[in-house]
């Protein structure tokens, strides 16, 4: 690890290594006290946003994944999960994203840096 990523990952989270995330999946990761995350590998690409709709208590790694969206499994409401956008109804509440740190295979996030 170099020290410019000991910077980064400085009072970050490691959540997961890229290569236990299926590619076109998300997978829930627990953290003790606060709601689930979830990392998403779209095309290769690692996204973090929170795992909980904005409309209910459904987990969104288990909802459908096409073109970088996520459909909720409960309503169908979806997420564009790049930006977290809400962007079909009956979500209208965005979802929170978090810009991922990747040093090696490894799944960094600082939770307290919002993306959107
Ligand atoms: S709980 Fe997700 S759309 Fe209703």
């Amino acid at each position: 690890m170099s020290a410019n990523n000991s910077v980064e990952t400085q009072d970050a989270i490691r959540l997961c290594q890229v290569a236990d995330v299926a590619e076109g999946n998300g997978l829930q990761i627990n953290l003790p006290e606060r709601p689930p995350l979830a990392v998403f590998k779209i095309e290769g690409q690692i996204f973090v946003t929170d795992d909980t709709c904005t409309h209910g208590q459904a987990s969104l790694c288990e909802g459908e994944i096409e073109d970088g969206v996520v459909e909720c499994p409960f309503h169908q409401g979806a997420f564009d999960i790049a930006t977290g956008k809400a962007i079909s109804a009956p979500c209208s509440v965005h979802l929170k994203t978090y810009q991922p740190i990747l040093v090696g295979d490894d799944v960094f996030v600082h939770l307290d840096k919002v993306s959107s």
